[in-house]
């Protein structure tokens, strides 16, 4: 698939004021400034359909876009943000957590993940707590220009060795970089596959 159309739709804190279409969704969730914004840009060859910056917690939203006019992509605000206050992270959370409880037209999730990092528990508990709320996800390691060939294969094979001591079926993973534009082909087809898997029913 090639995204041929992106445009923003609207920005906002409250589930019950998301786009009142039923156009399939899929939602990029991760730490702050682990590069959901750039990957979003990447998927839609667009350099500022998204905000991005070096400084954590740039996406303070919950932010819908329009995909060729079929589908919704989902920029969400990074967890884990250590400098934002205790207040901002609860206010953050619950309205993270909502969103993925209560959008019924949510199809699926990529949890992001910086691929240089070792597995951090605040990532992997997001992942069970995706499992335990029956939301699919996939994984999408970030920033693989960032190391060599040699280096993207021994830190997939860590996670995915962490990752079975919870899991007796291991997630589907992407690895990706916005800088390079790698998996972007990979990840437009996947999100395809599941477009036209909906349509069937
Ligand atoms: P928050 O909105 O704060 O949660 O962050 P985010 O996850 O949306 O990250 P964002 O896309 O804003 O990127 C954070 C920083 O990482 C920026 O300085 C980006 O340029 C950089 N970055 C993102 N993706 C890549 C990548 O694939 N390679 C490299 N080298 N840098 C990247
Ligand atoms: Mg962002």
């Amino acid at each position: 698939m090639n995204v041929a159309h992106s445009e923003f739709l609207v920005s906002n804190t409250k589930v019950e004021n998301c786009p009142k279409s039923s156009l399939p969704e899929y939602a990029f969730i991760g730490r702050s400034n682990v590069g959901k914004s750039s990957l979003i840009n990447m998927l839609c060859n667009r350099k500022k359909l998204a905000k991005t910056s070096s400084r954590p917690g740039k996406t303070k939203l919950i932010n819908h876009f329009l995909i060729n006019k079929e589908w919704h992509l989902v920029d969400l605000p990074g967890y884990g943000y250590a400098r934002a206050s205790k207040t901002q992270k609860k206010t953050f959370q619950k309205f993270i957590i909502d969103y993925l409880n209560k959008r019924k037209e949510l199809v699926f999730a990529f949890l992001l993940i910086d691929i240089r990092h070792k597995p951090q528990p605040i990532d992997l508990d997001f992942l069970c707590w995706l499992g335990k709320h029956y939301i699919p996800f996939s994984i999408v390691f970030t920033k693989a220009d960032k190391i060599n060939e040699k280096e993207i294969e021994k830190k997939v094979l860590d996670y995915l060795k962490v990752l079975e001591q919870d899991w007796e079926i291991l997630p589907q993973y992407f690895v990706t970089s916005s800088e390079k534009k790698l998996g972007k082909d990979t990840l437009l087809n996947y999100i395809q596959q599941i477009n036209k898997g909906i349509k069937k029913f």
